[in-house]
């Protein structure tokens, strides 16, 4: 399986230069983009507390910023099911029996899971013929698993750890707002 799963807590960090070049820490282009994102979210999420409103503008904000993404949005935790919720891109599969296809691996083992090429992941569940790589990221309210956050994109290797921690970033600031731990 060439799936690359992220620790669940740990969300991926950034490589530490051996000789650093100057004593301010250096951001990547990707780092200060979803930077951005965050405080785009922050600011859409002031005040509303729906979360299928707020979960439809999140998946809008992140199809419509990042590069090279052709599917965006999340499958929310049924009845050990997860089924499609707010999304921008094509149509897509509704339902996913949870441990099944990527969606259903990241939200089983509560971790986030990057598949660089995603005919290579074995039960992969093909909405679009599209998609080559893929992206989970699983929402968790500190006791259990509420669904996840999908991308995808046309291109191989499209995700890599910086897009691990910067959606992350984004899941966790959507799950706290609902929760209301952002007040
Ligand atoms: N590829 C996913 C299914 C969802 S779509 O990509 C939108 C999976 O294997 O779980």
């Amino acid at each position: 399986m060439s799936a690359k799963v992220a620790k669940k807590k740990t969300p991926a960090r950034r490589q530490t230069a051996t000789k650093p070049i100057s004593k301010k820490k250096k951001k990547s282009a990707k780092g200060e983009s979803y930077a951005s994102l965050v405080a785009q979210l922050r600011s859409l999420l002031k005040g509303e507390y729906d979360f299928i409103a707020n979960a439809a503008n999140f998946s809008s904000l992140v199809f419509n910023s990042l590069p090279d993404v052709n599917w965006a949005g999340f499958y929310l935790l049924q009845d050990q099911e997860l089924v499609l919720g707010p999304f921008q891109g094509k149509p897509a599969c509704v339902r996913i029996p949870f441990g099944k296809g990527v969606c259903g691996f990241a939200a089983k083992q509560c971790e986030t899971v990057i598949v660089p090429d995603v005919s290579e992941f074995p039960g992969h569940i093909a909405c679009d013929p599209a998609s080559k790589s893929e992206i989970v990221i699983p929402l968790f309210d500190g006791k259990r698993v509420l669904g996840v956050l999908d991308l995808d994109s046309a291109s191989l290797g499209r995700f890599d750890d910086q897009d691990a921690e910067g959606l992350n970033e984004l899941v966790t600031v959507l799950v706290a707002h609902e929760e209301g731990l952002d007040e």
